[in-house]
């Protein structure tokens, strides 16, 4: 038997957290080992803390919604804001992105459960025609950029202790896409134990726990804890583009944002859409208590979510929340070591264990409650938070589901749309239906264009034309 060296089991058992020992004397040494090293992981007080005021019968569930107020949010000029402003906000970012104080960001440590793809997301073959992964949209966007305003950005992509190897792989195998891979870094995200409804700690097997990721939000913990946030000073990096790993329309950089960000003073900004019906499933940006928050669809109640303004007929709580900031590193290392850090959330899940006997359990119905952290949740402790509008087709599809809403069908098209959007918008004919999806395939590498104005700029340089009516894959022009 493997000698428990640090008195590890003897402290679950005082916990009340024995259970995850009760296979450990049949097990082989190295499964021993192992145990004892993901046991060796757990803080079982905060274990404690969360099942007492998460899982425990009583233990409240419901938001605050006092003085809950919606969020003011600076406007898109073609929806009444001011467009001097957007242009102040544009030329600050540019000019922040040529003095390299930029990098981005991805969030790439989910499950992925709901796609049910095999693999990292970020590996998905998501573009309409070429069938390219996301992560390859993301790195393409990453390096046109740094292309344009001359100084290579560094990309930082967290991963979990699941795919991790899996993901560095990919990267590998692609060459990293072309970008310089000094600059392409890697870090696990945290993970948290699951517990069953009586707040015990479940296995996975007789010698695993049932480990789960921490949640987007333990991206910033994951920062501090893998050194990113040092890398970063001293690479003179002072402020990251955060986006997650399944919307390939984001504008990974976006020079506006990130202008918006810099000359408001702000810690943490975010991008909003305005919600397209009530029943919308995106987190509503609100105030309480002075105080910027992001409340969930499923606790904003349905009459809050449908209220109108009597002037406009817009939804009042209309600003919904695409996952999409850009955070000051400091005030992510405030976060990562202040006291108080975010707070955990429960979700009830199906989570495959092992019975008494130790036998395999594949439940059919949530059997636990897994933990995770949430990334808005950093934003009622930013100083000077703003919320900027977007515009849904330049920034927003993602892939959740294998089918139906934001699915890989949906984004394939809005991805569509986007490309017939911009030929169209230099004067060249692209046939479509009424809802702009073009009738024939199209598809333009990042590296051609990865917005309206890059896209035009590469156009121009184009000797003749290409046709676009029988479909049209624009690739990088020469450099
Ligand atoms: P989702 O909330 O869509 O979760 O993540 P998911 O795990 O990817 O998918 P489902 O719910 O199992 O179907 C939103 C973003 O946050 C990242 C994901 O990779 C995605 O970019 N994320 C989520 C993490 O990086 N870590 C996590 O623990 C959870």
């Amino acid at each position: 038997m493997t000698r428990d060296t640090t008195g590890l089991i003897g402290s679950f058992r005082r916990a009340g957290q024995g259970q995850v020992f009760a296979f450990f004397d049949r097990l082989p040494a190295e499964s021993q080992a192992r145990l004892l090293s993901e046991a060796a992981e757990i803080d079982l007080g905060e274990v404690d803390r969360l099942v007492r005021t998460l899982v425990a019968e009583g233990a409240s569930r419901t938001v605050d919604l006092e003085g809950l107020s919606p969020a003011p949010y600076e406007r898109l000029p073609s929806h009444g804001g001011d467009p001097a402003a957007w242009s102040r906000a544009k030329a600050a970012g540019e000019t922040a992105l040529r003095s390299g104080r930029v990098a981005a960001f991805t969030v790439a440590g989910g499950q992925g459960t709901r796609l049910g793809y095999d693999g990292p997301k970020g590996t998905f073959p998501v573009t309409p025609v070429l069938r390219r992964s996301l992560f390859q949209v993301f790195a393409w966007k990453i390096l046109a950029a740094g292309r344009r305003f001359g100084r290579p950005l560094h990309w930082f992509i967290m991963t979990s202790h699941q795919n991790h190897a899996q993901t560095e792989a990919f990267f590998e195998e692609h060459g990293h896409f072309g970008l310089d891979r000094a600059r392409v870094h890697f870090f696990r995200q945290g993970r948290m134990p699951a517990v069953d409804f009586s707040g015990k700690i479940l296995l996975e097997t007789e010698g695993s726990l049932a480990l789960s990721p921490d949640g987007h939000g333990g991206s910033l913990r994951a920062l501090e804890r893998s050194g990113a946030l040092d890398l970063m000073a001293s690479e003179g990096i002072d402020t990251l583009s955060y986006f997650q790993v399944d919307n390939p329309l984001v504008r990974c950089v976006d020079a506006a944002f990130i202008g918006w960000h810099l000359t408001r003073g702000s810690e943490m900004s975010s991008k909003t859409v305005p919600k397209a019906y009530p029943e919308e499933k995106l987190g509503h940006f609100c105030v309480r208590g002075g105080e910027l928050v992001v409340i969930e669809y499923s606790d904003l109640p349905l009459a809050l979510q449908r209220e109108r303004d009597p002037s406009t007929g817009a939804l009042r709580y209309e600003a919904g929340s695409i996952a999409i900031h850009v955070i000051d590193r400091e005030f992510i290392q405030r976060m990562a070591r202040g006291a108080d850090g975010l707070p955990f959330h429960r979700a009830d899940k199906k989570i495959s264990t092992v019975d008494a006997d130790g036998r395999e359990v594949r439940p059919g119905k949530a059997n636990g409650v897994k933990f995770e952290l949430f990334v808005f949740d950093a934003l009622p402790s930013a100083r000077r938070p703003v919320v900027v509008e977007t515009s849904r087709a330049d920034d927003f599809s993602p892939v959740k589901n294998a089918e139906g809403v934001d699915s890989p069908a949906t984004c394939r098209a809005d991805q569509l749309r986007q490309f017939a959007r911009w030929i169209r918008s230099v004067g060249a004919s692209v046939p479509t239906d009424s809802t702009g999806l073009p009738e024939a395939p199209l598809e333009v590498s990042p590296l051609f264009g990865y917005d309206e104005g890059s896209f035009a700029e590469s156009w121009s340089r184009l000797g003749a034309k290409p046709a676009v009516a029988d479909g049209l894959c624009l690739e990088a022009p020469p450099l």
